[in-house]
């Protein structure tokens, strides 16, 4: 058996690429927890954003170098202004890196960039030695590399290790490569440019065609010891390659690959779970990895084998990725010390007006439940950090339902200014909740997505809410918990409706209509 000698980088870019998925916006405080979890899970470079995009993007950059060890990349395009925003997002950051790309397909090259080759080759050979003035950490990818020539794409590559770029990405930005084809891309590249072999060649898979972590995997046998790859496989479109399941592939298979990454496989399970409240994307229950069913041996057949011997049926230990039964960590007698005591163990920094939040809500739930979980205390701190932000809080919800009548709900909510209430009606007092919502925002909303869990089993159990809207063509997000389920549903379509708002009247989230 060989045992691992060479190291993978692992690349996160759930922050960037991951957030581009639609629906999705992270907020600073969210950002930097996820941040901090990401430096916990022991990835090598956390993408931070992509600096150029706005103000708020430029602040969560700035948040996450300044809160977390490892390297940060902020992503930038090829002209000035891109690549001195990353800068400036980067200030703060122990270790920076400035990631620059550009198209290098004729596709993109003529139809979005509208660039020749010439321009294309300078703006990259420009770009690079402004970012390598900054920091001597420069990546540069090749965005749509999978379609571009490859004589131009090496020739890009060339000038890019000439101009100072430490780290070369070949992505494959729209999933459309296959495992054969991209080894060959990347042999015939290191062949065409020798000095790929000086810097670390890195792969960025999209999941397209269901095959970003096959794709990923060819990347390493060509060579690549950088994978990008983001928390429960999010992205724009299908997505991008699943961290969690090329850093489990490498381990499980190291014998085969003689592979290692710096990953603490144990935090992979909170990591994921994390990444799916904060971004309101739920995990598939038979997701690899971090599916529900991952590790769970429904067939009969299949659990007399588990109990026999584990292996006959499994290839990786559940304890592995750090999933453990939801253990019992406090009780309705612990205080708000203990809270934030529980809090940080499990990884949360939850401090002063925050920790009032939720140690309220702990108390509600603790005074049904008796016993908490630590389940129960993640649920709750992301909801704490999620409602800091929130522009509108609901204030209070009251519900009039008779058989044979419609509901009607009265919902009071408040911002900076003050409180305003509505009244609606509905099909159930879900439905009537909405619409009193509705009217208090004043917006033309539909309802697209509206999914209710439970954190935990049981019928005491945390119900946990998350709602998609449509406003004007763009979708929107909202996520909720509470022990009260209409509640947590009126509050996660408020905070939807409230993202749409500030995204589509800016200045508007200052104004409540009130009827
Ligand atoms: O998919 C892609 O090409 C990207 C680049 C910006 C690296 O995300
Ligand atoms: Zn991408």
């Amino acid at each position: 058996m060989a045992s691992p000698t060479d190291t993978v980088r692992i690349f996160d870019t759930t922050l960037r690429d991951g957030e581009q998925s639609p629906g999705i916006a992270l907020s600073a405080p969210e950002k930097i927890e996820i941040a901090r979890q990401l430096d916990r899970l022991g990835v090598d470079i956390i993408e931070a954003g992509f600096a150029i995009s706005s103000p708020g993007e430029r602040e969560g950059i700035r948040a996450v170098a300044e809160a977390v060890d490892c390297v940060v990349a902020s992503l930038a395009r090829t002209s000035d202004e891109d690549v001195d925003a990353a800068i400036e997002s980067l200030r703060g950051a122990r270790n920076p890196r400035i990631h620059v790309f550009i198209a290098t397909s004729d596709i993109h090259m003529e139809h979005k960039l509208r660039m020749t080759r010439a321009q294309v080759l300078e703006g990259a050979d420009r770009a690079v030695r402004r970012a390598r003035a900054f920091c001597s950490d420069v990546e540069f990818s090749c965005e749509d590399a999978t379609r571009s020539d490859p004589e131009f794409m090496a020739e890009v590559v060339r000038t890019a290790i000439a101009a100072g770029a430490t780290t070369i990405n070949i992505p494959d930005t729209v999933g459309y490569t296959v495992p054969e084809e991209y080894i060959e891309i990347l042999n015939g590249l290191r062949r065409r440019v020798p000095e790929v072999d000086g810097v670390v060649l890195s792969v960025h898979c999209h999941d397209d065609l269901g095959l970003a972590v096959a794709n990923s995997l060819a990347g390493v046998m060509a060579g690549a010891r950088q994978v990008e790859a983001t928390i429960n496989g999010i992205g724009e479109r299908a997505g991008n390659a699943s961290l969690e399941e090329i850093v489990m592939l490498l381990a499980t298979r190291a014998p085969r690959y003689g592979l290692q990454t710096n990953v603490r496989t144990e935090e992979i399970t909170r990591t994921s779970r994390l990444v799916s409240r904060l971004t309101g994307y739920v995990v598939q229950p038979n997701k690899a990895i971090v599916g529900r069913n991952a590790f769970a041996h429904e067939a009969g057949i299949h659990q007399h084998g588990v109990l026999a011997n584990r292996r006959t049926y499994e290839i990786m230990d559940a304890e592995s990725v750090g999933l453990q039964g939801s253990d019992i960590v406090l009780g309705k007698h612990s205080g708000r010390h203990a809270l934030r005591q529980a809090f940080a163990d499990l990884g949360f920094t939850i401090e002063g007006d925050d920790l009032k939040r939720a140690f309220a809500r702990f108390k509600e739930l603790a005074d049904r439940k008796g016993k908490i979980s630590s389940l129960d205390l993640e649920a709750i701190a992301s909801d704490s950090l999620r409602d800091r932000e929130e522009p509108y809080k609901l204030v209070r919800l009251a519900i009039r339902t008779a058989t044979g009548e419609e509901a009607r709900a009265e919902v009071t909510i408040q911002n900076g200014e003050g409180e305003r209430t509505a009244e609606g009606t509905g099909d159930g007092p879900v439905d009537a909740a909405f619409s009193a919502v509705t009217r208090l925002l004043d917006l033309p909303v539909t309802l697209v997505e509206y999914a209710i869990g439970a954190v935990t089993g049981g019928a005491d159990a945390l119900g946990e809410v998350r709602v998609v809207v449509e406003v004007g063509g763009r979708t929107f997000a909202g996520q909720a918990v509470s022990t009260d389920i209409t509640e947590a549903s009126a509050e996660a379509y408020l905070r939807a409706c409230a993202h749409a708002r500030m995204a589509i009247e800016p200045g508007k989230d200052k104004e409540l209509i009130g009827v």
